[in-house]
């Protein structure tokens, strides 16, 4: 995640953002989602391959391989310790992983943002806009959060148009910085609390 994110900052108090911190070190599990264990780092890196997947994300491991992937495991499961991460995988079947879904938090301002991709078999048939939502409201409710904070490449049209859907707010552009240096454009979106529950409600 760039460091210049969120772009609105509301402090939270102690209590609240040690209560985020716990919520985080207490989730196993997001919709259908089970947390990232290191050995899904073959099926990961099998998902994670496909340009089709890889291309539009930042935050990914470069280069792409077994080792990188379990890195990338690895410090998920020390984010979800520190309370500020998770790595979720959606598990199909053969063993195979049909979706990721890669949460940070920022306990500080009660912000989240959540990342991921589908297996592209499973691309434009709306699973990925319910799927979002479902998400979406999991880190309002189970993780306490206050705001979200959204990004996607000026190409990513499905996501950009996910987002609008939902009725995220665009915040405009940041440079976002990819784990190898290198950079991207990146238009932003957030949503607030009160903004999801006016929009969705809360189950
Ligand atoms: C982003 C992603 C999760 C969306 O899931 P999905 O199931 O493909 O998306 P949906 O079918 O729910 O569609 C979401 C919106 O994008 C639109 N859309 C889907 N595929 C599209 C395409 N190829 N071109 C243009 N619009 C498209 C849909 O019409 C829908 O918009 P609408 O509600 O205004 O009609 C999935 O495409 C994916 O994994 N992409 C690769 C990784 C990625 O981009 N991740 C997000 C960045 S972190």
């Amino acid at each position: 995640m760039a460091d210049t994110l969120p772009l609105t900052r509301t402090p939270a108090s102690p209590e609240a953002a040690e209560a985020i911190r716990a919520a985080v070190r207490a989730a196993t599990q997001m919709g259908d989602s089970r947390l990232a264990r290191p050995e899904d780092a073959r099926a990961l890196l099998a998902l994670l391959s496909d340009p089709a997947v890889h291309a539009p994300i930042y935050t990914l491991p470069r280069p792409l391989t077994q080792e990188t992937v379990a890195m990338f495991i690895d410090t998920h499961l020390a984010e979800r310790e520190a309370g500020i991460g998770l790595l979720f995988v959606r598990e199909g079947e053969d063993g195979r992983v049909m979706g990721y879904s890669d949460v940070q938090v920022w306990p500080q301002w009660a912000a989240g943002e959540l990342g991921g991709a589908l297996h592209p078999s499973l691309h434009g048939k709306g699973t990925g806009g319910r799927g979002a939502a479902a998400s979406f409201a999991w880190m309002f409710t189970a993780l306490k959060l206050d705001l979200l904070c959204e990004t996607a490449a000026l190409t990513n049209v499905p996501t950009q148009r996910l987002l609008d859907g939902l009725g995220f707010r665009r915040m405009g552009e940041v440079t976002s910085v990819r784990p190898d240096g290198s950079t991207r454009a990146s238009l932003v979106w957030e949503m607030t609390r009160a903004e999801w529950a006016a929009r969705h409600g809360f189950d």
